[in-house]
């Protein structure tokens, strides 16, 4: 038996945002609180979205107090705008990490007096939060199709991975036209992020015919697309292609799951504070060198759909040649090593042990093709440093 969990409401293509008032009035909404970040706020989509708010109703109130990689503290002052301006709705417009805040604000506002840590973990969260919409404004994490959110507790350097079925949005939006603005690097990340959710969902052990079908078609589209999408000369149609690529890959992983991949990439974000995508991106071709003999079909069928030409290979020849246009993509968008990208060797040394702790224990790594001891992981971490 499988199930599959969408949003109520997904709405895609180029334009969709102008429904988003419309929609927020269908729900109920009167006084919404928009959760975003400065850089998402200065860019025209955004004026888009709160005017479409307004023509339909609405009075908006913004909170764009959240930065990259979200924390507790940043929830607890959106929750504190929410009540304070008397909101009904929460609306999350941004990346992943404007969205996984605009969430955690939605389910904490009618939780009572317990602290986001309480509900770190698998379906911990009341039912009762206020209609909640996401809007994405970067093709990768899917956040507005999952029901996960991600949020730093400072406390414990933990990246929290939070998940629930009331993490859900009541509707989606996956506008191309919202990430038209978005710097080059968070296009980049985004996508490298999207492609590994389709490719660990696809792999996960608790893959399901539905996400299989999701997962190939996203990478299909990811490496048809992704490095015209990263240009400098914006490629549009390149870009739309990855909008519903990352939707495609969210709806995916959320019904399936992240493997080994993510639950390493969350202990670098939480020490060395590097970009999601980029922490996923670093760890990917070695992560699936790791896992391949594990799983050779399924990685086989993966090479397929990036567009290798397996025919007449056998599974684990095919699954190599994917696993060289992955290395070949990631190294064209310029992924660096961990050390590369600015972690501090020292910082590493002391860190590892606890990174690697941290990654067995977020269970993510219990839905990989092989599943790796904590001395596995400490050395696929030397080995990406
Ligand atoms: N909830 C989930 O299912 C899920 C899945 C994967 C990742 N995540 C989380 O998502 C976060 C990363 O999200 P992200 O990669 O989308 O990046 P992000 O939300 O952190 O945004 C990156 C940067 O891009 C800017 N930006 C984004 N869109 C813009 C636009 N249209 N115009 C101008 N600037 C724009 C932002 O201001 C920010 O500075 C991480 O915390 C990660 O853990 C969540
Ligand atoms: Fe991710």
């Amino acid at each position: 038996m499988a199930q599959f969990h969408p949003p109520r409401d997904i709405y895609t293509g180029r334009g969709c945002r102008e429904s988003v008032g419309e929609k927020a009035a269908a729900l109920g909404g009167r006084r919404a609180l928009l959760v975003s970040d400065p850089g998402v706020m200065s860019a025209p989509a955004a004026e888009d979205v709160r005017s479409a708010l307004r023509a339909a109703g609405l009075t908006v109130f913004t909170y764009d107090g959240v930065t990259a990689e979200p924390t507790v503290a940043m929830v607890e002052a959106g929750i504190r705008d929410y009540r304070s301006n008397d909101c009904d709705i929460v609306v999350g417009l941004g990346g992943g990490s404007p969205m996984d805040a605009a969430k955690a604000i939605a389910v904490m506002v009618s939780a009572g007096e317990v602290s986001l840590p309480s509900f770190e973990g698998a379906n911990k969260i009341p039912p009762g939060r206020p209609p909640l919409i996401c809007l994405s404004t970067t093709a990768g994490t899917g956040s507005e199709v999952t029901p996960f959110s991600i949020i730093t507790d400072q406390e414990r350097d933990v990246k929290m991975l939070i998940a629930s079925p009331e993490l859900l949005s009541d509707a989606s939006f996956s506008d191309p036209a919202l990430g038209d603005t978005a710097p080059l690097r968070a296009t980049i990340y985004a996508g490298l992020d999207a492609l590994t959710h389709a490719i660990e969902a696809y792999v996960s052990r608790r893959a399901q015919p539905l996400t299989d079908d999701l997962a190939l078609s996203a990478i299909r589209r990811i490496s048809a697309s992704i490095v015209a999408a990263c240009s400098e000369e914006p490629h549009w149609a390149a870009r739309d292609e990855m909008t519903l690529a990352a939707m495609e890959a969210g709806l995916a992983f959320a019904n399936s799951s992240v493997a080994l991949v993510h639950g390493m990439a969350r202990p670098i974000g939480a020490i060395f504070h590097l970009p999601h995508g980029l922490s996923n991106a670093i760890l990917l071709g070695s992560v699936m060198e790791f896992s391949l003999e594990a799983a050779a079909e399924r990685y086989a069928s993966i090479a397929d759909a990036l567009g290798c030409h397996v025919a007449g290979m056998d599974a684990t020849e095919a699954a190599r040649l994917g696993l060289d246009r992955v290395k070949e993509l990631t190294a064209a968008l310029g992924t660096p090593t961990l050390r590369g990208a600015g972690a501090d060797p020292d910082l590493f040394e002391e860190s590892v042990p606890k990174m690697a702790d941290d990654a067995l224990a977020s269970g993510s790594p219990a839905n990989n093709p092989r599943v790796p001891t904590a001395d596995e992981i400490v050395q696929l971490y030397r080995e990406v440093l």
